[in-house]
């Protein structure tokens, strides 16, 4: 890369600081953010993402200076794509970092969309925001590509530089240079796609169908369960033929799969179809939380303890596993359903920010020495913690009937069983 060509990096947080990280080994990269707080934690060395397991490279400039990007001709965008009250895309942080970038341009600029989004997103609302700005015409002045991050928080095996990178321009020569950038840290590879509408929804197919896929499993073990089948039985059973997708059932939280099937639904809706196998998928996601809450209070009132006298305590509190991202974590409706329920929750995650948690959620998180005895645990989130804690260690923090929900099924039933816990699992 020629050592003039610097690049920044727009948003560090799950995503933005390990391209920024993975960059910085090759050329100067500008990293920036809009909140200060986020550019302090990273100058001193921490990281509450997790992402940063190095000390900071020299090529790294971190800053909060908008007029940084000048020094930069080629742009990452990866700020958030959340989704509002009404479940709709919420392109603010998009649009913002657009109008952010367009005025720092330079004839010839490179920008990129990294952030999640629908198809057209980027041509047909970030392009006129960064041409208006900056003066540039996308293919003369101004190379625009889109390529999605596929990685995943916590997942220490599919990381930024060995997963295939998607890459689709607004012209061939702009997918090649672009492309070319990117092979530069991605050791596993680019795949060229021929619009970027195409790599726009590569993402959403993604992403819309592991939800649809979860909400399957989630379905059927609903059966298993009235039928008195165990789902992770059949699961293992199935997963002999060839062509069976093992998904687990659980709860589906987070900013990626709990939401961009909403980005694809509101884009379907827009051109008068009806998603609703989407639509029917997320929901049976989103109502795993009180399912799992019933099915709780039912197996208390078996054992004789009504809803209003139990205490129970709910384990994990991030939207997955070894991950501290509280955001869209369905664990909160979990905890709320049993609450409404008349039961006594008590909730524990040594991930997760406490002070965040409890501000976002208005939920107090405790220390798992200052439990009470506990009628059942709710292992919401199958962080490693939980599922290497024995079951004498469970029952240090139980009470008749002991129980164990075992959410996610990470646990040894057997193991338990003869231990004296009783354990269900989703
Ligand atoms: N986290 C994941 O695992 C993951 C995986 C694949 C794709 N994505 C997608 O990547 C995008 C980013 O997600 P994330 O998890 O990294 O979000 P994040 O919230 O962890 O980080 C976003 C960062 O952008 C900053 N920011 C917000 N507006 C800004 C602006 N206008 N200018 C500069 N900085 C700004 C925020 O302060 C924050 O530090 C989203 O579209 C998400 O859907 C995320």
């Amino acid at each position: 890369m020629d050592a003039s060509e610097s690049i920044s990096v727009i948003g560090l947080g799950y995503v933005g600081l390990p391209v920024a990280l993975a960059f910085s080994s090759i050329t100067e990269v500008v990293a920036y953010d809009t909140n200060s707080a986020r550019i302090n934690e990273l100058k001193a060395g921490k990281d509450h993402t997790g992402c940063l397991t190095q000390t900071l490279p020299s090529q790294l400039l971190l800053t909060n200076d908008p007029k940084a990007l000048r020094t930069a001709t080629f742009h990452i965008i990866c700020v958030p794509t959340p989704i509002d009250k009404d479940n709709q895309p919420d392109l603010s942080f998009l649009e913002s970092a657009a109008h952010t970038l367009g005025p720092m341009l330079h004839s010839g600029d490179t920008v990129v969309v990294e952030s999640t989004v629908y198809p057209g997103v980027t041509e047909d609302i970030i392009v006129p925001i960064l041409e208006s700005h900056s003066g540039l015409k996308m293919g003369s002045s101004l190379r625009v590509g889109y390529s999605p991050e596929r990685l995943s928080p916590s997942d220490t095996l599919h990381l930024f530089e060995n997963t295939v990178k998607l890459v689709g321009a607004n012209d061939y020569q702009t997918a090649e240079l672009i492309a070319e950038k990117y092979r530069q840290v991605v050791l596993a590879g680019v795949h060229m796609v021929p619009s970027i509408k195409v790599a726009e929804a590569a993402k959403l197919l993604e992403n819309t169908q592991r939800d649809v896929n979860i909400a399957l499993v989630n379905e059927m073990a609903m059966l298993f369960h009235a039928l008195e089948i165990d789902s992770h039985e059949v699961i293992e059973a199935a997963k002999t033929k060839w062509n069976f997708h093992p998904y687990e059932p659980g709860l589906v939280g987070g900013h990626c799969i709990g939401v961009d099937p909403y980005y694809m639904s509101a884009i379907a809706q827009r051109h008068g179809l009806n998603p609703d196998l989407v639509l029917s998928a997320r929901s049976r996601n989103e109502s795993m939380g009180e399912y799992v809450a019933q099915k709780t209070i039912d197996i208390l009132s078996d054992e004789n303890i009504p809803a209003k006298a139990a205490n129970v305590g709910v384990f994990g509190l991030s939207f997955k596993e070894n991950c501290p991202d509280i955001r869209n974590t369905k664990v909160v409706g979990l905890i709320q359903s049993l609450e409404a329920k008349g039961v006594k929750t008590y909730v524990a995650d040594p991930i997760v920010n406490k002070p965040e948690f409890e501000a976002t959620y208005n939920i107090k998180v405790l220390d798992l020495e200052q439990l009470p005895r506990l009628h059942a645990i709710v292992i919401a989130v199958a962080h490693d913690t939980f599922v290497h804690c024995s079951p004498t260690e469970y029952l240090a923090h139980l009470q008749h009937p002991n129980l164990l929900i075992d959410v996610k099924g990470h646990l040894d039933r057997d193991r338990f069983s003869d231990a004296g816990v009783r354990l269900w699992r989703l």
